[in-house]
């Protein structure tokens, strides 16, 4: 599918769905746990299976750099049997853009990416990369995907985010997700509410994701314009104590 045709099917199912976001379901953590013993189980890809047949509306994987969970080969494996959608999370790095281009997932989300980092810190910092960025979002449009810029909820990136040419983004909700007390959750809810309703008058589609869990996500779910809704973390702790159908089920129903 041509990168027009996907975003004029994106701005369809947007304009269907304008009260719920969806559920795009990170896998990553399933790949963290198979890397625990360096062997084969649990098979990712069986995993991003359950995740879908439970209603789950896209599936992300992030190739890091160092590779510490998912590796090329889940990729690959993933383009092959991904139903719904396959959302790339990606650094710029020329080695990852080529793998990118390779595999052609419908989706790639442009994150930053730090060695030392135990997860993604903040978002991309558009201003200061703006002409890597676009040089990526160049080269992967060509192949057809469409391209997300993570970055946080602030005026000037989204203005940057535009201006580069993504036709869509996901917003940071970390600071939200973090907050250690209700007036700061207050602020930083308020912080991505405001951001959704910039980004969408400017004509972008609006995705949010990181530290999203069961006690947080209905606040957010209930921004009007929101796409998609990107969690991988609590949805695979609380797979381990309950079944990954059983908890990707219980997160459509408070996203819902
Ligand atoms: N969105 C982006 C861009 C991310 O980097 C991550 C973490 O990989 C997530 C969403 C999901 O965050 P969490 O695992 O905290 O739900």
């Amino acid at each position: 599918m041509v990168n027009e045709e996907r975003e004029n099917k994106l701005k369809i199912e947007t304009k269907k769905n304008n009260k719920m976001p969806k559920l795009g379901v990170n896998i990553d953590h399933v790949a963290t746990l198979r890397q625990a013993r360096g062997g084969i189980e649990p098979e990712p890809v069986f995993a991003a299976f359950i995740c879908e047949s439970c209603g789950a509306n896209s599936i992300v994987a992030h190739l890091r750099e160092d590779r510490r969970h998912m590796k090329e080969r889940d990729l690959y494996i993933l383009k092959e049997t991904v139903k719904s959608r396959l959302n790339l999370e990606m650094s710029t790095s020329t080695e990852i853009v080529d793998i990118a281009c390779k595999v052609k997932p419908d989706q790639a989300t442009l994150v930053p990416e730090k060695r030392q980092e135990i997860t993604t810190e903040g978002g991309l910092d558009i201003l200061s990369n703006f002409k890597k960025i676009k040089i990526t979002i160049a080269k992967l449009k060509k192949q057809g995907i469409v391209v997300s810029l993570f970055i946080d909820p602030d005026k000037s990136q989204i203005d940057a985010s535009k201006k580069v040419g993504a036709n869509m983004i996901e917003l940071h909700t970390g600071r939200y997700a973090n907050a250690k007390n209700p007036t700061a959750k207050d602020k930083y809810f308020k912080e991505i509410q405001d951001a959704v309703n910039y980004a969408r008058k400017k004509g972008l589609i609006v995705n949010a994701g990181h530290g999203l869990d069961y006690y947080n996500v209905s606040r957010i779910a209930q921004i009007e314009g929101i796409e998609e809704l990107n969690i991988g973390y609590s949805i695979v702790c609380r797979a381990v104590l309950v079944g990954l159908d059983r908890a990707v089920r219980e997160m459509q129903t408070l996203i819902s």
